[in-house]
């Protein structure tokens, strides 16, 4: 089946039902993508598909044909992303870094949709796990992205 991943046509040889996240990972090599849970809890595995976050860990991957799926190695060639991640840097978000690929996804996924979340909408969606605590400097990037400082708590 054909793939479109990052802006480029990939063929796969897979089952339809394996996890998108295997195939991203094993398959082509896009390691930026991380398996956490395995089970849709923490995040580590999220993607986009046509602009949505996506947990690629529990995504057959026949689900994502003729669709547009952007992982890590492709964010800051969006100029939501790319805003994303350079907050990310100046807020000295990750630590080990191992989460910070699907963080970086769900805040752009937000963003693309609402460009000015609230507080509560930003704790809403925001629910990745991180075993290294990185909360509070995520929100800090987050809320300096949504121009929200005076909601901020
Ligand atoms: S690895 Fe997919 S949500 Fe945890
Ligand atoms: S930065 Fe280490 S798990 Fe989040």
């Amino acid at each position: 089946m054909k793939l479109d991943i990052n802006n480029q046509t990939h063929e796969v040889d897979a089952d339809g039902d394996t996890p998108l996240l295997w195939v991203i990972r094993d398959d082509l090599g896009l390691t930026g993508t991380k398996y956490g849970c395995g089970l849709a809890q923490c995040g580590a595995c999220s993607v986009l598909v046509d602009g949505k976050v996506m947990r690629s860990c529990v995504t057959p991957v026949d689900s994502v044909v003729n669709r547009k799926i952007t992982t890590i190695e492709a964010i800051e060639a969006d100029a939501v992303g790319k805003r994303v991640v350079e907050k990310w840097v100046e807020h000295q978000a990750p630590q080990c870094g191992y989460c910070q690929s699907g963080q970086v996804m769900a805040a752009t996924a937000l963003l693309k949709e609402n460009p000015h979340p609230s507080q509560e909408e930003i704790a809403a969606v925001m629910i990745n796990l991180c075993r290294c605590g990185t909360y509070n400097a995520i929100n800090a990037a987050m809320t300096d992205l949504a121009g929200t400082k005076e909601g901020a708590k």
